[in-house]
């Protein structure tokens, strides 16, 4: 069970986390912070459960995790616009990839648009749900999985899935690990406010295939030839320069890249 005693001794952060909301079991931490009342969704506030019984992951799949090994949580932000939401969800992910990779002594991957992948492997899966008022943005939803401590997978996930303990031998304080997380993602948050462009920058550098010619899917549908990977702009847009040298920009929705 996770110690939230323990959660609190160790988190270091100002804002980030200190109103959290801790369940043994949660139908999914994002669906749970998407019906919170404003009051209780405050800037920064946390939604974390041992164990989902309808956990979610992008493109309506499901997120399975094993029941208090690992780390499901979710982040209520409320930003001042509903810009640039790709690159915190990326900037989230990098604080991830920092973190446990400096666990597993390795660096880690991020994929585009939203995983954590350990040679090829996913540690991490991040889903961002955006709540809206009429126009308004009202708050956004940032929700991690992260495998911690389960050491084996169904067989759907065996070849495709890896966990902290499964590359390191080792088992992890989910608290401490918690902890260690929210203080980077709090420092990335406020580059991600300010606009910094260091930020974009160590972002590009993580991102999986950056800088070499890849496949990109638009819209469902394989584009023909490669493409030259070149991140996200600062604006959250993805890049890519085609064969004719030239540059496009696609949308977080419209497209994945295939790193072969
Ligand atoms: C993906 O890889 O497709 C995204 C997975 C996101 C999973 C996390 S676990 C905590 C939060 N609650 C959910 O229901 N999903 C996210």
């Amino acid at each position: 069970m996770f110690n939230t005693q323990h959660f609190e001794d160790s988190l270091a952060t100002s804002w980030l986390g200190r109103s959290f909301f801790y369940f043994p079991e949660l139908d999914s931490t994002n669906s749970y912070a998407k019906r919170m009342s404003r009051i209780e969704a405050l800037h920064g506030a946390l939604i974390i459960s041992d164990a989902q019984s309808a956990g979610r992951g992008q493109h309506q799949r499901t997120w399975q995790s094993e029941a208090g090994e690992n780390l499901t949580f979710s982040l209520v932000f409320e930003p001042s616009n509903q810009h640039r939401l790709t690159i915190l969800t990326l900037a989230c992910a990098l604080a991830v990839a920092d973190v446990c990779g400096e666990q597993a002594k390795s660096s880690l991957d991020l994929k585009w648009p939203n995983d954590v992948l350990f040679k090829g492997k996913k540690l991490s899966g991040l889903l961002t749900e955006a709540i809206f008022n009429g126009d308004l943005l009202e708050r956004v939803v940032i929700g991690i999985g992260i495998n911690v401590n389960q050491e084996t997978f169904t067989e759907d996930l065996a070849s495709s899935a890896i966990s902290l303990r499964s590359i390191t031998a080792k088992e992890y304080s989910r608290e401490l690990l918690l902890a260690r997380i929210l203080t980077k993602i709090e420092f990335y948050y406020r580059l991600w406010e300010s606009r910094d462009i260091d930020l974009i920058r160590t972002i590009n550098k993580a991102m999986l295939g950056y800088g070499s010619w890849t496949k990109i899917n638009v819209n469902g549908r394989d584009k023909e030839g490669t493409f030259k990977f070149l991140g996200v702009n600062e604006n959250g847009a993805l890049v890519v320069l085609n064969k004719d040298l030239e540059v496009d920009t696609f949308s977080y929705e419209q497209v994945r890249i295939r790193i072969d």
